[in-house]
């Protein structure tokens, strides 16, 4: 089997821009599985299935045709790779995350990438659930101070509007539902490396991580 390295963390943590770098390094795979949640949540707004509706999400899970190419992801064969992280959609992600059919209905579409050279996957159930047998597992944490301040840079620059107050209530209302959820909670598996990233650069983060593998 090819080998995977699993960052698993909280809202804002980093993780998505420390794996990417992890696996460019590496030129390993790259699976962003909070995308996946999230383009289930964009279609459910868009088609108005509501976030409790556990069967239509499941069946709209299954029929999504999703690619994800250069950087960028097609739902249906629209480029939706901004739209998607709209706070709105996070919150919609978060709400719909909850339901264990529908993280079923998502397992199968993220095992398939792991093929060689090898891949890094980036969620919140990647060491817990979806690859238990990782060659490494890393748990990111920050701050709310430190991640309410990333997330406000971040969508600042894809050019949403935001308000650090709301964010830093948001991510912490996020952070409770994903961590106290039956399915799958957010917590770090008994075998991962844990690094509190909120006194450090990415690149720190990243050569920590792609320091751990070669060991
Ligand atoms: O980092 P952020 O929470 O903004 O977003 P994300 O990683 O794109 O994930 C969006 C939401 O999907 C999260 O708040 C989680 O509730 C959910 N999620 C999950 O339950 N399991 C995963 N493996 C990835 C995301």
């Amino acid at each position: 089997k090819a080998p995977v390295i699993t960052i698993d963390g909280p809202t804002a943590s980093g993780k998505g821009t420390v794996a990417q770098q992890v696996a460019e390094v590496l030129s390993f795979h790259y699976l962003d599985s909070g995308a996946l949640y999230r383009l289930t949540a964009l279609a459910s707004l868009k088609v108005g299935i509501d976030e409790d509706d556990v069967d239509t999400l499941v069946e709209l899970a299954g029929d999504l045709h999703i690619v994800f190419r250069e950087g960028c992801v097609r739902l249906d064969g629209e480029d939706v790779s901004n739209e998607i992280r709209a706070e709105h959609v996070g919150n919609r992600a978060s709400a719909i995350a909850v339901h264990g059919a529908l993280r079923q209905a998502l397992i199968a579409r993220q095992r398939a990438f792991r093929v060689p050279p090898g891949l890094v996957a980036d969620g919140r159930d990647m060491g817990t659930v979806i690859f238990p047998d990782a060659t490494l597992k890393v748990f990111l944490t920050a701050s709310v101070a430190a991640r309410a301040e990333r997330r406000y840079k971040q969508l600042i620059e894809k050019g949403f509007s935001a308000k650090l107050d709301d964010l830093s209530r948001d991510l912490q209302a996020r952070d409770a539902r994903d961590s106290q959820r039956a399915a799958a909670p957010l917590k770090a598996a008994a075998d991962a490396l844990t690094l509190d990233t909120s006194g450090l650069s990415v690149e720190q983060t990243v050569e920590t991580v792609v320091g751990w593998f070669r060991e």
